[in-house]
């Protein structure tokens, strides 16, 4: 017979643990077929519900379908006193299913204030969340502004489905079913231990960011790049147990996790930054936007201006860094990103062609350079492999996914 909230571990499995999050939802009950069915094909599972899940599935009912104690309360004393940090700390991912309205915006606003809350914020492992609501609810723009600040923190997001729900009416809102999620939480694993085992320890360098070339003493040329897209690869590659170092022009970023930032202005700068480390790199992601020209003579003061007088400035082409890379370090795999208004798909395979890269990474200059979501065009010796619009920190993940496997390939 099973002990209920026995802090008794049962352990069933090689395999990191999955944490299963239950919050209040009518769905609440869809969370046991869920749990079965992480059992079933070998991972361990522990069970985290909050209050309000108590009300619609009991403890026991999870205790006994997962076989390991459920945790709920971030008061109640562990062996290690920190069960809100230490439980993840050895999970493979947290699976929020079904996640109420209530707990997403809880998420969004990064509170702690129960036992799963706080573990999602204090977590090192993906998380996953489950959406199962009424519609209503769904759409509300609060609800929608909270799933959107969620996906641009890097969280991925299972559904919802649509079709008919427990109060009658139907839409989208539907928690998706148990079996699509643990389908596609093992997709998104075995991704990313993949990607994890080809990249572990490789350097990666990488160049982010805008460059800024001086014309006088206040005064100078740059272009609106953001540098999100490359911060986010760099985070992404770190995760993936890269060794990696970020050349940045200037932005207002921060570093992220484990990574070693350079911090350059200029073309030129960037260029030597990385030139300087091509024989310890083994990988390099070019997606900085560099000046391609910079002024021949820089002005120690500052120009006056004479409204008489037109200005001319003479500019002078800057090195192209992907293409002297490939020439001075034939042993890197270069990867381009190149930001296209028109034509994206033929100026970018010619781009390709012209540098000789296995791979270059395509996407609308105007989408690159201002938002928060980028949807991009991978060209290689295959062809063309359009990826869908999702957030930077999403697309980061998935980009060095697709790396991975091209330089394992
Ligand atoms: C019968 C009943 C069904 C509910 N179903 C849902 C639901 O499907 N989705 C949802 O977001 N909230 C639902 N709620 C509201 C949540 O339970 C409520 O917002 C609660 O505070 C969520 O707590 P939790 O997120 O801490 O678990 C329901 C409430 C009741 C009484």
């Amino acid at each position: 017979m099973t002990q209920p909230f026995s802090e008794q571990s049962l352990s069933i499995a090689s395999e990191p643990p999955i944490i299963l999050g239950i919050t209040g939802s009518v769905a609440a009950y869809k969370a046991a077929e869920l749990a079965r069915l992480w059992v079933k094909s070998g991972r361990a599972v522990d069970v985290v519900m909050t209050e309000n899940a108590c009300r619609f599935v009991t403890p026991l009912t999870m205790q006994a379908l997962s076989g390991r104690p459920v945790c709920q309360d971030l008061w109640r004393a562990s062996e290690d006193g920190m069960r809100h940090i230490s439980l993840s700390r050895s999970a493979a991912a947290i699976v929020v299913a079904p996640t109420s309205a209530d707990f997403l915006a809880r998420l969004a606003q990064g509170r702690a204030d129960d036992l799963l809350a706080a573990l999602c914020l204090a977590r090192e492992c993906p998380l996953f969340v489950a959406p199962a609501m009424n519609r209503q609810m769904w759409f509300n723009p609060a609800t929608q502004r909270n799933v959107a600040q969620l996906v641009a923190d890097g969280v991925t997001l299972l559904g919802p489905d649509y079709g008919e729900m427990a109060c009658g009416e139907s839409g989208e809102g539907r928690m998706l079913s148990p079996q699509a999620i643990v389908d596609a939480v093992v997709r998104w694993l075995r991704n990313a231990s993949s990607a994890s085992a080809i990249l572990a320890r490789r350097r990666v360098l990488i160049t982010a960011g805008p460059t800024f070339e001086t014309i006088d003493a206040v005064r100078g040329l740059t272009n609106r790049s953001s540098g999100k897209m490359g911060f986010a690869l760099a985070d992404a590659a770190a995760r993936a147990g890269a060794d990696v170092t970020l050349v940045a022009g200037p932005v207002n970023q921060p570093t992220p996790m484990g990574v070693a930032r350079i911090d350059v202005t200029s073309a030129a700068q960037m260029a030597d930054a990385v030139f300087s480390r091509a024989e310890q790199t083994d990988v390099f992601i070019g997606v900085a936007a560099v000046a391609d020209f910079t002024p021949t003579n820089i002005i120690d003061d500052k120009i006056k201006k004479d409204k008489n007088e037109i200005l001319t400035l003479t500019l002078a082409p800057t090195v192209d860094i992907l293409d002297e890379l490939g020439r001075r370090a034939p042993h890197i795999f270069r990867v381009g990103f190149a930001a296209e208004t028109q034509n994206l798909a033929q100026f970018g395979e010619e781009k390709r062609r012209r540098k000789k890269l296995p791979l270059l990474i395509v996407n609308h200059a105007a989408e690159a350079f201002s938002s928060d979501e980028n949807e991009v065009l991978l060209l290689d010796d295959h062809g063309q492999h359009p990826l869908p619009k999702m957030s930077k920190r999403a697309l980061a993940t998935r980009l060095i996914e697709e790396i991975a496997q091209r330089i394992d390939s």
